[in-house]
């Protein structure tokens, strides 16, 4: 009988029941995922809204901001700040935290999210989606500032995306496993379709953005070079590699099947120690992923423990099957240790990333 099935409000209300959780969080994510709804049918008019291209703005971050962008940062607000439970907010689309209006209650919990991460890739109708952290509110504290957000992805009390591809999903964790929920466009509700979702240990496929090559410390060049060098090469497999430039897209597939991804350190923007925000970018996606058995590292220690010291922070980003992430912790490890001499030394300038594959 479909109407026996576990719709996403009746999934939170009942693990909360086995956490002797409080009302509040169910309802956050209540409102969380009537906000996912609302953006999902923003998205889906595409350009039937007369919503792409460009705000002309730049956002905090330095991007493009799209009008999608600033309708999901919006609607994200709008949905989430009425009910109580929320001391305040903070999203990619603001330079600052965002205070609840005084007309409504305050509650315990924060909301840190990126609105629509991905969202170079609207104009081509490619998978984009909203990521989103929950943190508890420092003790006493209504009124929270950059500093009460400033909390390790270890504190995280529930972490998840949405995702606006050829079917709407919500794939979230409270920390007893991940969980994926499909949106019915005929009841407008979330079914769990994906339950305790799994990443295996090993994989063949990976994703980054081969074009920083030049710009990669020599452990990820190595690493990279191995796969593309297959079963010719020390890993004696052949790997596929893929990127769509939306990583809420990319976690999904690897929950799916399994994989690698990864946007490591690079010297592009030496002020920039890698390219993904780390309180609603790398944290939420890192807790997924642990949860679901794999691993997010940054390649120098786990995401989930990186003290942040800004609210837009960005971090150096290795997430996936954990048996590849543990294996660049090794390369990253040999070579601050100088034990990597093939790939440190200043030879390997001279080794190209395909010339294994070629050869
Ligand atoms: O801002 C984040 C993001 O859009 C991710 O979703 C994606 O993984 C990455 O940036 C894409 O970066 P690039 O434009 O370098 O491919």
């Amino acid at each position: 009988m479909p109407y026996r099935r576990s719709t996403l409000s009746k999934f939170i209300i009942e693990e909360q029941r086995k956490l002797s959780g409080g009302s509040e969080l169910i309802a956050l994510v209540n409102d969380i995922q009537t906000a996912c709804k609302y953006i999902a049918v923003a998205v889906a008019k595409g350009p039937l809204a007369g919503t792409r291209g460009s705000t002309g703005n730049i956002n905090v971050q330095g991007e493009e901001q799209k009008p999608l962008d600033m309708i999901s940062n919006d609607i994200m607000l709008k949905c989430c700040e009425w009910g109580g439970y929320l001391a305040g907010m903070a999203s990619e689309e603001m330079d600052e935290p965002y205070a609840i209006p005084d007309i409504y209650p305050r509650g315990r919990y924060l909301l840190v999210f990126d609105p629509l991460d991905g969202s170079s890739n609207l104009d081509v109708n490619v998978t984009v989606g909203t990521i989103f952290s929950v943190l508890r509110a420092p003790e006493g504290v209504t009124d929270p500032q950059v500093a009460d957000f400033l909390q390790p992805g270890t504190a995280q009390v529930c972490a998840g995306y949405a995702l606006y591809g050829p079917t709407a999903m919500i794939v979230l964790t409270l920390g007893t496993g991940v969980h994926g929920f499909t949106l019915d466009p005929d009841i407008g509700a979330y079914i769990l379709t994906h339950p305790n979702l799994s990443i295996a240990p090993d994989t063949h496929e990976f994703a980054v953005n081969a074009s920083n090559q030049r710009f990669w410390e020599p452990p990820v060049k190595r690493y990279v070079e191995e796969c593309v060098a297959g079963k010719s090469g020390d890993r004696e497999k052949d790997f596929n590699m893929r990127w769509i430039a939306s990583m809420v897209a990319e976690v999904h597939r690897i929950l799916m099947r399994g994989g690698l991804f990864m946007y490591p350190k690079d010297t592009k923007d030496p002020k920039r120690p890698g390219r993904l925000r780390l309180l609603y970018e790398a944290n939420p996606m890192a807790m997924l992923i642990e949860q679901a058995g794999g691993a997010a590292s940054t390649g120098r220690g786990r995401i989930l423990e990186v003290k942040p010291e800004a609210l837009h922070q960005r971090v150096p980003v290795i997430l996936g099957s954990r048996n590849e992430v543990a294996r660049l912790e090794r390369y990253h490890a040999e070579y601050d240790r100088g034990e990597d001499q093939p790939f440190s030394s200043p030879l390997f300038n001279e080794r190209s990333l395909y010339r294994n594959a070629t050869a």
